[in-house]
C-alpha cells in the first residue's frame, strides 16, 4: 500500500476510535460476563487461521507462522489484556476491523472480524456464555476490557 493509502487508512481508524472512546464511558459490563458463545469462537478461529495467524500466530503470541512476517502484537492472554485494559470492545474491534489484516485491511466480512474477537477471548480463557457478541457498536462500547473479573 502506499503512503497515501495508509495516512487514509490511519485517519479513518482514528475517526472511528475517536468516536468509540466517546461512548466508551458507558462501559458497564466487562468481557467477563460471558459475552461471547463457543461456537462464535470456533467460526473466529477458522477466520483467524487463514486471515491473521501468518503475522500474529497460531498461538495468538504474536510469533508469526510465516517465517516472512515480522513479529506482531500478541492477540490473546495476560499481556495482550493489559495492554488493553480499560478499553472497550468497539475500540478493539473498529481498530481491527478498519487496520487489519496489515496486508489487506478490511478483506474480512463484518461478521467475521467480531468471530475472531471472540476467539481471541476464549484463547485468553474468558469464559463464553448463551449470547453471541453482536454486530452493534454501543453494545461493544459497554463492554470493557479487563484483565481479569
Ligand atoms: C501481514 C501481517 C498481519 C496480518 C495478516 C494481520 N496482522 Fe494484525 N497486526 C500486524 C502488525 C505488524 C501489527 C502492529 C501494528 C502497529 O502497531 O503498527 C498488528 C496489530 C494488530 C492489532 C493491535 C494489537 C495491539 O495490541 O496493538 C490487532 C487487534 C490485530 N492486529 C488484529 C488482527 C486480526 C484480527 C487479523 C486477522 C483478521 C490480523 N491482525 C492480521 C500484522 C498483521
Amino acid at each position: 500500500m502506499d503512503n497515501l493509502g495508509r495516512a487514509i487508512l490511519l485517519s479513518v481508524a482514528l475517526t472511528s476510535l475517536a468516536h468509540a472512546q466517546v461512548i466508551d464511558t458507558s462501559a458497564s459490563r466487562s468481557i467477563w460476563d460471558a459475552v461471547y458463545t463457543e461456537a462464535q469462537a470456533a467460526r473466529g478461529e477458522f477466520a483467524y487461521e487463514g486471515a491473521c495467524s501468518y503475522c500474529h500466530g497460531y498461538r495468538l503470541d504474536g510469533a508469526a507462522d510465516d517465517p516472512d512476517m515480522r513479529s506482531s502484537p500478541p492477540l490473546a492472554r495476560a499481556k495482550f489484556l493489559r495492554n488493553w485494559e480499560g478499553r472497550s470492545l468497539a475500540v478493539l474491534y473498529e481498530l481491527t476491523r478498519t487496520t487489519m489484516p496489515e496486508d489487506n485491511p478490511g478483506s474480512l466480512s463484518e461478521q467475521e472480524f467480531i468471530d475472531v474477537i471472540a476467539y481471541m477471548l476464549s484463547v485468553s480463557n474468558v469464559p463464553a456464555g448463551e449470547k453471541e457478541l453482536r454486530l452493534d457498536l454501543e453494545s461493544l462500547a459497554g463492554i470493557a476490557i479487563q484483565q481479569s473479573p
